[in-house]
């Protein structure tokens, strides 16, 4: 628990960096790291963007994975996850693109898409180092309640409440957010080494509780975190208000 979302960035920042920097990357195995969007993770952003502009941390050695995409928003789009992480992540760091993995939401066929980014995680040896975000319905990813928690990269019809939740980026227009996604699965998520998850903001709280005072179910898909060897969930004051 931190005081405030900055102190969570900033504590999520350092620890990323010191297991990219203590790890020996050799050519077939880079540091493996998956990554979320949402205004949760900004904070980690920038400190870690800064840690890169300090000459503190490298990214040349780390190939990422993002959690998930919208489907059927162009690429281009101010609100599709490709343009989120180039826009608040990647264009400020020195990691080449070609080592950036996400989701393509217009892919003719999104089951194959979603099994050749399962595939490509497998050739990588798996993911390092998973950070992620909750949506205030439990959500891990895109991974809805009611999620299997056996589930794999795969589309997700969103849940009302995300819709409504996520219509704040499409200027309130609830019709303009997508009604679905393409998202890593529960497994997926619990495969990689290591979780770290942020949780910030009193929205937040009651989606916290379920997921750790709770036991592990697929309506707050969060709680599968339980079953993990090494998941750490960093949160600030605000989002313990139910704890
Ligand atoms: C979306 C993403 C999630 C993210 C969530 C939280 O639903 N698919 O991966 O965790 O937003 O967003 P915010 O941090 O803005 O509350």
């Amino acid at each position: 628990i931190r005081d405030d979302p900055e102190n969570v960035g900033t504590y999520i920042a350092n620890y990323i960096a010191k297991r990219i920097i203590e790890f020996e990357p050799t050519p077939n195995k880079p540091f493996v790291l998956g990554l979320p969007t949402g205004s949760s993770p900004i904070p980690t952003y920038k400190a870690l963007i800064q840690l890169v502009k300090d000459e503190k941390l490298s990214f040349k050695n780390v190939v990422t994975f993002n959690m998930d995409e919208y489907v059927g928003l162009p690429r281009d789009h101010s609100e599709s996850y490709h343009t989120f992480m180039f826009r608040e992540f990647f264009s400020h760091i020195d990691i080449p693109p070609a080592q950036v993995n996400i989701l393509n939401g217009n892919a003719p066929d999104l089951i194959g898409e979603c099994n050749a980014y399962e595939e490509k995680i497998k050739q990588y040896g798996g993911i390092e180092l998973f950070l992620g975000g909750i949506g205030e319905d439990g959500h891990i990813a895109f991974n809805e309640p009611g999620s299997s928690l056996a589930s794999r990269t795969r589309i997700k019809t969103l849940a009302y409440d995300t819709i409504l939740a996520n219509a704040r980026f499409f200027n309130n227009d609830v019709s303009a957010v997508p009604r679905m996604a393409l998202t890593v699965g529960v497994a997926t998520v619990l495969e990689s080494k290591e979780v770290v998850v942020v949780v910030t903001g009193q929205r937040k709280s009651l989606a916290l509780s379920k997921a750790i005072e709770d036991g592990v179910n697929h309506l707050w898909t969060l709680s599968a975190l339980q079953l993990h060897p090494w998941a750490l969930i960093v949160v600030d004051e605000d989002a313990t208000a139910e704890l």
